[in-house]
């Protein structure tokens, strides 16, 4: 186990704001961490209301919010953008902001300087960012700039491409050994938290278990300190396919459908809307009303 002290947490958490250190205390108690993504307000509420834990404003939001084919277009403005809506009304939750592609790659100074924006300009608490090798650099450089920052191994979407395609990571010894040495550097670059996405369970497990910082699975199975899933996903709110590693929890998609139809369907018949969905105006103003219109004043 490292000895690292956790990263720093923002000098001021708004009143009611999960303190940053209380995720590992929830490591040491076995507790687990809920994280969920959200794009707007009114998830944000929600996910608040559940008692989730974090709030991850991912760059998913390319995909699903924004309609682009991957997450590779998605700019630091429109993230920005996202981060500001969820921010105004989640409250207890922490809000990690994601950092685009093309926003932290170039250099430490590229990555500080994105990092400040999400949480100075959206309100971020925290930020998180792909990869390691050469990103722990980066990681090192936003902790050092007094900002929380999550790591993400395994598949890392923004590099799906270099992986080969949206695939397990650490499947063989050796990849496995790299996992665990890129997820140990992380932490000792000052992460407070690593995502782990589709690994194998074994190997997620065993990474959790020498970690001091929390691990978050995505398709890594039930040995990680916590569990994230793609807003959209879960609720069954993205047309397109879903990873195996998903569970539906709702078919949204299919009830706004209906919901939508039938509403098409009203306002041709005319059924809606209907007598209480209307404002009444006094019989003798109406009169009055139509008096004016007959004499022209
Ligand atoms: O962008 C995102 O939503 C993510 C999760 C899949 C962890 O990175």
């Amino acid at each position: 186990m490292s000895t690292r002290p956790s990263a720093p947490a923002p000098a001021t958490p708004a009143p009611g704001k999960l303190p940053l250190p209380e995720l590992r205390e929830m490591k040491l108690r076995g507790d687990k961490i809920v994280m969920v993504t959200a794009y707007d307000a009114p998830s944000a509420r929600l996910a608040d209301a559940a008692g989730i834990e974090l709030i991850l404003v991912g760059d998913t939001a390319a995909m699903v919010m924004l309609g682009y084919e991957s997450t590779l277009p998605v700019t630091l403005d429109e993230m920005i953008f996202l981060v500001r809506a969820v921010t105004r009304t989640a409250r207890r939750p922490l809000v990690i902001g994601d950092l685009p592609f093309g926003s932290y790659e170039v250099s430490d100074e590229q990555a500080v300087t994105s990092a400040i924006r999400m949480v100075k300009e959206g309100g971020a608490d925290v930020v998180k960012l792909e990869g390691a090798g050469r990103m722990a650099s980066r990681v090192r450089a936003i902790a050092e700039a007094n900002i929380g920052v999550m790591a993400h191994v395994g598949l890392t979407p923004q590099s799906a491409t270099k992986l080969g395609g949206f695939k397990a990571q650490g499947r063989s010894a050796e990849a496995a050994k790299k996992l665990y040495e890129d997820a140990l550097a992380l932490q000792d670059a000052g992460a407070f938290a690593i995502v782990l996405e589709a690994v194998p369970a074994k190997v997620a497990a065993r990474i959790s278990r020498a970690l001091d910082v929390p691990t978050v699975g995505i398709g890594a199975g039930d040995g990680t300190d916590g569990q994230v899933l793609v807003w959209h996903d879960m609720l069954g709110m993205y047309e397109r396919r879903t990873p195996r590693f998903v569970k539906r929890y709702a078919e949204l998609a299919g009830d706004i459908g209906e919901a939508l139809s039938q509403y098409a369907a009203e306002v041709r018949s005319g059924v809606f809307p209907a007598e209480q969905h209307t404002y009444a105006i006094p019989v003798d103003e109406l009169q009055k009303f139509e008096a004016s219109l007959a004499t022209g004043h």
